[in-house]
């Protein structure tokens, strides 16, 4: 099997990379920007017809929740136009996608777990993009699937977790949001999801029993709690101070609960969802050897 990922140097391609040399028996090509732009769509057909790509994992993706607010065009054009023109060149191949998407496509109201069936309302730029493009799998006859996730850190790229030891290490204390509730996700367990599925003889279920999956780790936490988890496994001191929404300057709104419910996932492909405590633990480490 030949597959390409997109968007490759961000977090989750960057992570896929590391994994794929244990994924063998399949040849994999990792392009992002400049050299493979998915919103190109005569560079994509050619790509993709050259190299004889099978599945496609797309990483790529306008992720600055706060610059889509005002870049809406540069937002649209990534998350959803790309995503149509990679199902347009893979319908003509006959090839598989897995599209990530995202938590923020609800609206945060919600006090459970969402599930794949729970309606959608994004409140931000990006989140709608996102769901615009997950219409397009949606609506396609490709034979895809979308994994939301929430959270997602690495220790590649810009993230959340990366930011906090930045800033611990240079300040006593930070204020930290306590009123939104998720679940962190480790982008390299979300890799080797993609992986197991495309590559696993469960493949052919990509297009059975709906396309949408939810991905996370497990547990509820809010920012503030994931913060000061942060620093403790850092040992980092400095003191993480709760603070609300309403008083963090942004011009993004954020749902106050995006909680995963990956059911779905765990049965259709068998899959064991780690403890966001164990994941970020692993982080920290493999970010403590960079
Ligand atoms: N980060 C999160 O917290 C989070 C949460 C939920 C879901 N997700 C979803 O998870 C997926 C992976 O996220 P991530 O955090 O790994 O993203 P990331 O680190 O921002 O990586 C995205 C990559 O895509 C590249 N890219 C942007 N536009 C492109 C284009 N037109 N063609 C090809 N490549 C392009 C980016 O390049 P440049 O850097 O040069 O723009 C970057 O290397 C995305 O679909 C995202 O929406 C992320």
């Amino acid at each position: 099997m030949k597959i390409l990922v997109t968007g490759s140097n961000g977090q989750l391609g960057s992570e896929i990379k590391d994994l794929a040399n244990k994924y063998n028996e399949s040849d994999f090509f990792f392009r992002d920007l400049p050299n493979l732009d998915i919103c190109d769509l005569d560079q994509l057909n050619k790509f993709i017809h050259t190299h004889m790509i099978d599945c496609v994992i797309n990483c790529a993706a306008y992720t600055d929740v706060e610059k889509a607010e005002l870049n809406t065009e540069s937002a649209e054009n990534i998350n959803s136009n790309g995503v149509l023109n990679l199902l347009k060149v893979l319908k003509k191949v006959n090839g598989k996608l897995i599209q990530i998407s995202t938590d923020y496509v609800f609206d945060g109201k919600q006090t459970h777990p969402y599930n794949e069936l729970d309606p959608v309302n994004p409140i931000g730029v990006y989140g709608k993009t996102k769901r615009e493009g997950e219409l397009k799998v949606i609506n396609s006859e490709v034979d895809a699937i979308v994994i939301r996730t929430s959270w997602l850190y690495s220790s590649y790229g810009e993230n959340f977790v990366k930011t906090m030891l930045r800033l611990g290490l240079k300040k006593k204390e930070l204020s930290v949001v306590s009123d939104q509730q998720g679940t962190p996700t480790y982008a390299k367990d979300l890799a080797k999801v993609c992986l197991d599925i495309l590559c696993s003889e469960n493949q052919k279920i990509i297009s059975e029993n709906g396309k949408l999956y939810h991905y996370s780790n497990d547990g509820v936490v809010s920012w503030f709690e994931f913060a000061n988890e942060i620093m403790k496994l850092r040992g980092v001191k400095c003191k993480i101070l709760p603070i609300l929404s309403r008083d963090y300057p942004s011009i993004t709104k954020r749902p106050h609960y995006s909680v995963l419910d990956k059911t779905k996932i765990k049965e259709d492909f068998n899959i064991r969802v780690a403890y966001w405590k164990d994941s970020l633990k692993e982080c920290i480490i493999a970010l403590s050897k960079n």
